[in-house]
């Protein structure tokens, strides 16, 4: 049995990437392995969000989790805030990242980019934003981390980072491996399938929500862009409309790219986008309802004050460990 991290940010509601590229893997994982699932809302607040706002969805992705199929009896949920030893972790190893390694950082890049182009301010904490996540990792002695094709080089990072401390004060941290799940790691916006479908794109069509409405699903599912020719065929780099499409579909079916290519043979876009969307509102009507019972009960608090106590002893320990290492404080 391994010991499995991973998190997502409450900085918008999920799409439909994040369920596909992160949330269905996690209900796999959880069924042979130890599991710890964050709402990384320290990540979230690297750009500006509206306070109510937030809180609003960290509890719901709280809910998502479970509606989704996540068992708090098999993996501890919890919010990254509520266990402060990531933020004193992320402190000491920001002193042993470099400026030079964080600025080469893509994700920094584009989400920079977007902050001025919008006039926004970009925080040191959007810089500083990998080392939380090697923290988050590092903390908890972790084996396997799986996430989507976007954080692959921050986990080059965590890995490195670790590497530093481990030669510099002796084995300290555990190096863990990165888990890219073989399917729908990397789900495209509807409307531009060159890029990620990301929770805060500002066009609503280029994404499905987990918790859009049904009717709101069909539609943009109806009117994703494809391309000019008239066969479903799978080719990410010349038609990545209909290719990221089919991800899509072969995702949440099981069925292989080729049967499905097979099975459309003749037929035409409006019958496979029509049939698509069939798949993704049956996938998610009962998510949805599942999220609101599960929202109307309360239990909510009582799942995330569990995971929180059965991590912070955990990231405790270790953080203890790291301070102690380090010099910090005082010894008794
Ligand atoms: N489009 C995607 N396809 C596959 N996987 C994806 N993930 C995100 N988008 C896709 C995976 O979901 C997990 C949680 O991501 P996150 O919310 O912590 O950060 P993110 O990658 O920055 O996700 P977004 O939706 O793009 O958020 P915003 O817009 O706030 O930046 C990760 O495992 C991620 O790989």
């Amino acid at each position: 049995m391994k010991r499995i991290l991973s998190g997502i940010q409450p900085s918008g509601a999920l799409t439909l990437g994040n369920y596909l590229g992160a949330i269905k893997n996690f209900v796999t994982l959880q069924q042979a392995h130890e599991c710890l699932f964050m709402i990384v809302d320290l990540h979230a607040i690297t750009v500006p969000q509206d306070r109510l706002v937030l809180r609003q969805h960290i509890k719901e992705l709280a809910a998502l989790y479970v509606a989704c199929g996540i068992d708090p009896k098999k993996a501890h949920i919890f919010i990254q805030s509520e266990v402060p030893a990531h933020t004193a972790l992320s402190w000491v190893l920001t002193c042993h990242a470099s400026m030079g390694e964080l600025s080469r950082m893509t994700q920094f890049k584009d989400k920079s980019a977007k902050q001025e182009e919008t006039g926004g301010h970009i925080s040191a904490g959007l810089f500083n934003y990998p080392v939380l996540m090697a923290a988050d990792v590092l903390l908890y002695d972790v084996d396997l981390v799986p996430v989507g094709d976007d954080q692959k080089q921050h986990m080059e990072l965590t890995r490195d980072l670790a590497g530093r401390f481990n030669s510099k004060y002796g084995d300290t941290f555990k190096i863990p491996e990165v888990f890219i799940p073989p399917q729908g790691a990397r789900i495209m916006s509807l409307q531009d399938p060159t890029k990620k479908m990301s929770k805060s794109d500002e066009n609503t069509k280029n994404f499905v929500l987990l918790t859009d409405e049904l009717h709101v699903i069909q539609k943009k599912i109806k009117s994703a862009v494809t391309d000019s020719e008239s066969t479903i065929g799978y080719d990410p780099v010349n038609r990545p409309g209909i290719s990221n499409l089919l991800d899509i579909y072969s995702c949440l079916t099981g069925e292989t790219i080729e049967t499905l290519v097979a099975k459309y043979e003749g037929k035409g876009y409006g019958d496979f986008k029509s049939e698509l969307a069939e798949v993704v509102v049956t996938t998610l009507e009962p998510i949805q309802q599942r999220m609101k019972d599960i929202l109307q009960s309360g239990e909510i608090d009582d799942i995330l004050d569990q995971g929180r106590d059965a991590a912070m002893k955990l990231a405790f320990k270790k953080l203890s460990k790291v301070n102690h290492k380090v010099g910090l404080g005082r010894k008794r």
